[in-house]
């Protein structure tokens, strides 16, 4: 585990993370120790108020909503989707995605921020986008057309009606970034950890946006030991982040980027 800071570069964020998973000899006690039950608490107290109050549709309903960009953030239906306070965060995961080269799952596109870091990261041979929403997934192919560098696919639809046409085993990488649309996604973003790991050949790396200040709670880690992942293939870094105070699904000034290599 080390602590990322909004001074590195890509590079040394890559270096790092090759150096971390060298030494990833890591226990369960050991990966356990920065998480505090406390500030998980806190995050959920925080979050499900949030989602309780802005509410839920059917997820055929989120592919056809407008997606209302400001510049600065995405909101679909009243559901704040994606802020540019995020960029750090997204090179880190983005770092950590791309850091095996080859070919490179993205779910989500949001603002495109993590894409444009995997753009920009070294021996890409192919990086696949799924977005489920229309006017996103067309702002990705504008991405594919325009500022790609390496041979760039999208996918539109939900990654659960789409994902078939990756062939399980063939990744190098994953970033895995799709807001909850519904309240059992909400704080379980170690929802998609099972496919990732089917996904993935072996040596491949997956990461993903992970509600986690400090370290993964006790229930997270397991999740990610039963879709497979061996527990001293799991770690994470920690990236400074600095949300604005009127930030409604993130408060705190750390989030975890996950490691997790099958
Ligand atoms: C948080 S944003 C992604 C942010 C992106 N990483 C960036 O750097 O801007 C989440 C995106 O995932 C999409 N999404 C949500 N659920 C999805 C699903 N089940 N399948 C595919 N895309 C989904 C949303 O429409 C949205 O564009």
């Amino acid at each position: 585990m080390r602590m990322v800071t909004n001074d590195d570069t890509s590079a040394d964020v890559d270096q790092a993370t090759r150096v971390l998973v060298a030494e990833n000899e890591v226990n369960r006690d050991l990966i356990l120790e920065g998480m505090s039950e406390a500030e998980t608490r806190r995050v959920r107290d925080e979050l499900i108020p949030v989602y309780d109050e802005i509410g839920f549709h059917a997820r055929q309903a989120w592919k056809s909503a407008p997606a209302v960009y400001d510049g600065h953030s995405l909101k679909i239906l009243g559901h704040p989707v994606m802020e540019d306070w995020e960029d750090p965060y997204m090179a880190a995961l983005a770092a950590v995605a791309a850091s095996n080269g080859g070919q490179v799952l993205e779910v989500g596109f949001g603002l495109g921020i993590s894409a444009g870091y995997i753009a920009q990261s070294p021996g890409i041979t192919r990086h696949i986008i799924i977005e489920a929403n229309a006017d996103v997934a067309e702002r990705a192919r504008q991405f594919r057309d325009g500022i790609a560098t390496h041979p760039t696919e999208v996918l539109e639809g939900l990654w659960e009606e789409v994902i078939d046409e990756v062939p399980d085993g063939s990744l190098d990488g994953i970033l895995f970034d799709a807001y909850p649309l519904d309240q059992s996604e909400v704080m379980n973003q170690a929802h998609f950890a099972a496919t990732a790991y089917r996904k993935l050949r072996p040596g491949g790396r997956f990461t993903y946006f992970s509600d986690e200040i400090s370290g993964f709670r006790a229930e997270h880690f397991d999740a990610l030991v039963a879709a497979g992942f061996a527990p001293g293939n799991i770690d994470f870094e920690i990236v400074n982040v600095t949300p604005p105070e009127d930030c409604q699904y993130w408060k705190s000034d750390t989030i975890i980027a996950p490691i997790l290599t099958k």
